[in-house]
């Protein structure tokens, strides 16, 4: 399995179950222009926010596994569900046998350490896939770094699909964009931050405001992710050593190379190259 990691040098990793990641992407690449990048999503094997802690731990470690034989240095799971089911294994388990020197980075951490200046109430909200929310990993970091706030999760099962079936601005979404605001919020009416803990959700963030009460900041992860990973290689120089800078962009899925081109371009606002894998 080492050998098979052997690069010294290389791409910035994104990975997301599908699109989805290709929010967090697109801020990391306007954030961080001059990197290499390779971005792969799963989507033969989307969604994967249905799916068990063991099924998740085993699609993101092979996923990781690919990026690494692709030459990526450093791979950021661009997917709260993976984030929250995945990555303190591979961190803790794989990547010491892999390559110590490689990092794999989440989403969910530099979500957290934001919430305390974006809330005034201290109640937090927190939206999501039924695997992010049922993992209690918010609930878990924020209480970690913030012990005074609450936070309440709420999940979301047909948010994603509405943004994989480009149904995310149709008349239909509307109910149930309306039905999760108006539930989490009257879980807990203090609530002023909601976080869109799922990649896919900024698709929906003009439908989300139109049920949204005044005085609630919808949080999106994009900019923070971007400028964790910005601080992040700025503390660590030896890694950012090791990472290529010639603004390449590779784009690889699970799935049809012709169907991911043509949806990514709603998330991306570009027209892209994409290659067609299989990972296993
Ligand atoms: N984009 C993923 C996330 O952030 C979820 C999509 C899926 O269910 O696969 O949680």
């Amino acid at each position: 399995m080492e050998n098979r990691f052997s690069s010294k040098t290389g791409p910035i990793g994104i990975f997301d179950s599908g699109y989805g990641g290709l929010t967090i992407f697109d801020k990391i690449q306007k954030q961080m222009p001059e990197y290499d990048y390779i971005y792969l999503g799963d989507n033969a094997r989307t969604p994967y926010g249905t799916r068990s802690f063991e099924v998740v731990y085993h699609f993101t470690r092979q996923a990781v596994a690919e990026l690494f034989k692709a030459g990526c240095q450093l791979v950021i799971l661009a997917c709260n569900t993976a984030s929250a089911k995945a990555l303190r294994t591979i961190q803790q388990r794989d990547l010491p046998a892999w390559d110590a020197q490689r990092r794999v980075l989440g989403v969910i951490r530099p979500t957290v350490e934001m919430m305390d200046t974006v809330s005034q109430t201290k109640h937090i909200g927190i939206l999501g896939t039924n695997g992010t929310i049922s993992s209690g990993s918010y609930t878990l970091e924020i209480k970690k770094m913030f012990p005074a706030m609450t936070v309440t999760g709420e999940a979301c099962p047909m948010w994603v699909p509405l943004v994989e079936n480009n149904e995310f601005d149709s008349p239909g979404a509307d109910y149930f964009v309306r039905k999760h605001i108006e539930h989490i919020l009257s879980i807990d009416p203090l609530i002023d931050t909601l976080v869109l803990g799922c990649t896919h959700y900024p698709l929906l963030i003009n439908k989300i405001r139109k049920f949204l009460p005044d005085g609630i900041t919808l949080f999106a992860q994009g900019e923070y992710v971007a400028a964790s990973l910005k601080d992040y290689l700025h503390r660590h120089p030896e890694m950012d050593a090791r990472l290529t800078k010639q603004h390449t962009r590779r784009f690889l899925t699970t799935e049809s190379a012709a169907k991911f081109s043509e949806a990514a371009s709603l998330f991306l606002n570009q027209p892209i190259t994409v290659e067609q894998i299989t990972i296993n």
